[in-house]
């Protein structure tokens, strides 16, 4: 009998076993991910390359090598002979990465498949939204006209520049402001570096940018009137980029990539263990996430036509783990009791520092942390969303395979975060995957044939308005995972519990492999040649993370002494996409009047942009972070009981008045009390 042997595809998410001997490019059809080929598979068109990624991946449980694929081929290494600069402009060598129709499967392996060989390429959905931004940018640019030096005066370059500033800073703001006189400013050693030969070239008649009222990062020859900044949002699965003139505070540019660290670990946690196992983990990390901002940097500023030198400051959000990782530092004691990260403040830092390619005297913003999983990307979510100005209790929720929550008001803000695993974003469901062509995106089942209808991610319509849908869909995404559970609950085909029921007419409820199941499309419907099923585990993953994410606001809910939230805001791409009404009925979400429930599209980008388009903004939230308070769930003593309740759908014991005319049956659950009184 052949051998099997695990493979991991990222950043799909795709494995599965296959058998020794395949070749990549085979086998990763074979788990449905397409790589791309132009030449037949000749070894000539390196339309194909993956890089096989090295290290001990727990969560997976294997220890990927390059010895466990086939040794470079002659024909490999001719095809990377020819390719020298593509080696050195990725920083890659040959054993890394491979050709995927040439190696062959020996043992268990982690593959990266790069942007530019996947076949179906992802639909990154972040996008920034329309809001309306006071512009008050911390880098402010002034004409500066000096006299030549002469032996009379021989004031050294800088004191001159620095006086003939504090005049024009007073002239362009009014002399009434608060000003720092010429021998309080500074200037960036970088800048200072160059600063001779600018001054002279420019005959004397230059544009300066100051930081903050109080650095001098630019020195420019001539008038200069517009300079860039980017606000960026690193998701753990995505990285969005903005690029903006800080002057008048116009978005010129949005880019976005998955983050390549997913290679790595699906989620945080995953992440912060292979920081941990692996002694050169962290610095992986750290690096790929500066070559994927570098990255979208470059491709920002193609797009705007300007040079990369030109961009002065980035503010930067993302979770805790992300931050840390960001920032190079090492995020072990995230994940272990008592959970606490190296730093909660904002912090500035020069963008040489990082490696970052935009101006390198520019500066770096990082928005505060609130707790160990309650990361920068919360804080730019309130600056975006400003629950603290508001007299109602807002509750925001960030779902993402962490979810971050804050709930209250002008008076107290209350926080908590939970790890809901990545269910709700289609891993670890049977046919789930990520929102790309050939996704489910919504599901609709029929109370009374049973009979399902769809639609796809790519195709227009339901897949019941196509005479013949043959061969359109290959799995189902985040929104519809929701929509599908949610339709099995209401067309009463599973129970409040989540269990199929039995005895029901429908040749599409059936005993599978692992269970009960409901096929959704059957195998000629598909591009994967068999059944879509939504299983008895699928349903039962989502019970896990939703139970998650309603017992993080219901503590969040008690701990202020409330019932229900006034109004609630999803925030994430994820948040943009999912039905609240069928996310009320499976209790995902507290019950709250359906009109008051918002999907606000990535808030945390959204903060970020106005952090990085108004100084003043900045302070705000250090203030607001300081004073959240903060609640770490496994500590509260009814997070068990809670959990428990919150695993029914849509609860055991909660209500639910706004959502309850599409409960099938619903009975007081005599469960409840017992938990209750516990
Ligand atoms: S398919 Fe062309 S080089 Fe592999």
């Amino acid at each position: 009998m052949t051998k099997k042997h695990t493979i991991i595809l990222q950043p799909s998410g795709s494995r599965g076993q296959v058998d020794e001997g395949m070749s990549v490019r085979s086998a990763a059809r074979e788990l449905g991910v397409e790589i791309e080929s132009i030449c037949a598979e000749n070894a000539t068109c390196g339309k194909c390359m993956v890089l096989i990624e090295e290290g001990r991946f727990e969560k997976y449980n294997i220890d990927s090598r390059r010895e466990n694929v086939s040794p470079v081929s002659t024909e490999e290494a001719a095809y990377f002979a020819r390719r020298p600069k593509l080696l050195k402009d990725k920083g890659w060598e040959v054993g890394q990465v491979r050709l995927s129709c040439q190696c062959k499967i020996r043992g268990d392996v982690l593959i990266n498949v790069p942007e530019e060989s996947r076949g179906n390429k992802q639909i990154v959905r972040k996008s920034a939204t329309e809001r309306a931004i006071e512009v008050k940018p911390a880098i402010r640019k002034y004409l500066v006209t000096m006299t030549p030096p002469n032996l009379e005066r021989p004031i050294a370059d800088w004191e001159r520049l620095a006086k003939g500033l504090e005049t024009s800073m007073a002239l362009v703001r009014g002399t009434e402001e608060k000003l720092p006189r010429w021998y309080e400013l500074g200037i960036d050693y970088q800048c200072l570096r160059t600063l001779s030969k600018t001054l002279r070239e420019a005959k004397w008649n230059v544009t300066v940018s100051v930081w903050q009222d109080k650095e001098v990062i630019e020195v420019q020859a001539g008038y200069v009137e517009d300079s860039y900044g980017a606000a960026v949002d690193i998701g753990s699965t995505t990285v969005a980029l903005y690029l903006c003139n800080l002057r008048t505070g116009e978005m010129l540019a949005a880019e976005s990539e998955m983050n390549p660290q997913i290679v790595y670990g699906e989620d945080v946690m995953s992440r912060i263990q292979y920081a941990i196992e692996n002694p050169d983990g962290l610095e992986k990390l750290h690096k790929a996430i500066i070559s994927t901002l570098n990255k979208l940097l470059k491709q920002a500023a193609h797009e705007a036509k300007i040079k990369m030198s030109e961009i002065l400051e980035m503010v930067l959000v993302g979770n805790s783990t992300m931050h840390h990782v960001l920032l190079n530092l090492h995020p072990k004691d995230l994940g272990l009791a008592p959970f606490v990260p190296t730093i909660h403040r904002s912090m500035d830092i020069k963008a040489r520092e990082l490696g970052l390619h935009i101006n390198p005297s520019g500066n770096i913003h990082v928005l505060p942390t609130i707790a160990s999983f309650v990361g920068a990307d919360t804080s730019a979510m309130i600056v975006a969303e400003e629950p603290h100005k508001q007299d109602e209790n807002w509750l925001l929720i960030d779902v993402g395979t962490n979810a971050e929550l804050i709930l209250g008001n002008r008076k107290r803000l209350v926080c908590t975060s939970t790890p809901t695993g990545p269910a709700l974003e289609g891993a670890h469901v049977e046919y789930g995957m990520r929102a790309a062509p050939g996704a489910m995106e919504r599901i609709v089942i029929d109370e009374n044939t049973l009979e399902p209808k769809y639609k796809v991610i790519g195709v227009t319509g339901w897949n019941t308005d196509h005479a013949e849908f043959k061969g359109q869909v290959k799995g189902i995404c985040g929104s519809a995972i929701i929509d599908g559970v949610a339709e099995l609950f209401r067309a009463g085909i599973v129970d409040s519990r989540g269990k199929f029921k039995q005895g029901l007419d429908s040749k599409r409820i059936r005993k599978g492999e692992s269970g009960w199941e409901y096929v959704i499309a059957w195998a000629e419907e598909t591009s994967i040649g068999r059944d879509i099923p939504m299983t008895q585990q699928d349903v039962r993953q989502i019970q896990l993370a939703k139970a998650a994410l309603f017992t993080a606001a219901r503590t969040l809910l008690n701990r202020s002494g409330l019932e229900s939230p006034d109004k609630i805001i999803l925030a994430g791409g994820f948040g943009s996409y999912i039905d609240k009404e069928k996310a009320m009925l499976i209790g995902l979400i507290p019950d709250c009047e359906l009109d008051k429930v918002y999907a606000v599209g990535n808030a945390a980008g959204d903060g970020a942009r106005i952090a990085l388009l108004n100084v003043e903004k900045r302070n705000e939230i250090d203030g607001v972070t300081r004073k959240v308070e903060r609640f770490e769930l496994p500590t509260d003593p009814e997070f068990q009981n809670q959990f428990m309740l919150a695993t029914s759908f849509p609860h055991m014991s909660e209500p639910f008045p706004h959502i309850a005319h599409l409960i099938p049956n619903r009975k007081a659950d005599p469960m409840a009390k017992n938990f209750m009184s516990k």
